[in-house]
């Protein structure tokens, strides 16, 4: 997929939470903004930080076609996101997109597909979900977070599909993991995907190898160049060593060298 080098326009900021906004941008011309597939991200050039030298990869959270709007979560994890997260509407933010590879849309529609997120790693299963059901499926998701207040997006998910949801704390949903909700004894999923903290992860490519179902993973390595030149993303697999950014983020679990 084509990749480009653009300047957006911010139409929104919203806080979702202490830790979290959810930043909106448009073209500036009016122009179409380029194709782009769940999984893929984008890598944020960070004006006004003497600090953050780099771009700043975050994934693609929802692409609003009747808007012709980019949706970016941003999870405030350092100085590059922070501020990022001052951003106002108008303001331009520039950036590379689309990179990596994406998630694989199943040609049957009658696959019944679950998209697991944790955290930040909700953001790429909103677009997934989207596409999925564009393509004629009907996804569910199982979100699972520390507490209810952590629950990113839920009417969003909720107008997709059907949500299930873990806490910690058990503040909203079931308490526990995401492994542990009931969802995954009640039905029989085709396909998982997966995003999120690496156990979660993990513990989920475990749950999908034991009952032979496929699985999809997106990885969260740290990235720099987020192109496949500093070589700072790299995971092992079946294929040897390759760069997250380019030939990921998103793995089958059976091309992971993980202990599962
Ligand atoms: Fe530079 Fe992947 S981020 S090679």
């Amino acid at each position: 997929m084509k990749k480009y080098i653009l300047d957006l326009k911010v139409t929104e900021n919203r806080q979702l939470h202490t830790n979290y906004v959810l930043l909106k941008f448009t073209t500036t011309d009016g122009s179409l903004l380029p194709p782009m597939a769940p999984g893929q991200f984008a890598e944020i050039r960070i004006d006004g930080s003497p600090s953050t030298f780099l771009r700043r990869p975050i994934s693609i959270n929802y692409i609003d076609e009747v808007r012709n709007e980019l949706w970016l979560l941003v999870q405030l994890v350092g100085d590059g996101t922070r501020k990022l997260a001052t951003v106002s509407s108008g303001q331009i933010v520039n950036m590379v997109l689309p990179l990596g590879n994406m998630f694989t849309i199943p040609a049957d529609k009658t696959s019944n597909v679950l998209l697991i997120g944790g955290g930040v790693g909700t953001a790429p299963m909103l677009y997934l979900g989207d596409v999925l059901k564009k393509h004629g499926l009907t996804p569910s998701f199982l979100l699972g977070t520390r507490s209810a207040k952590d629950v990113l997006q839920l009417e969003e998910f909720s107008a997709l599909g059907n949500v299930f949801v873990t806490t910690e704390d058990g503040s909203l949903g079931q308490k526990g993991y995401v492994t542990q909700h009931s969802v995954l004894t009640e039905c029989k999923f085709d396909r998982i995907y997966t995003c999120g903290p690496k156990p979660m992860m993990i513990a989920v490519a475990k749950y999908a190898k034991m009952h032979g179902i496929t699985c999809e993973v997106s990885l969260e390595n740290c990235m720099a160049c987020g192109v496949g030149a500093c070589l700072c993303c790299v995971e092992n697999t079946q294929d040897g060593h390759v760069c997250v950014c380019k030939e990921g983020p998103v793995f089958d679990i059976n091309k992971l060298l993980w202990q599962i």
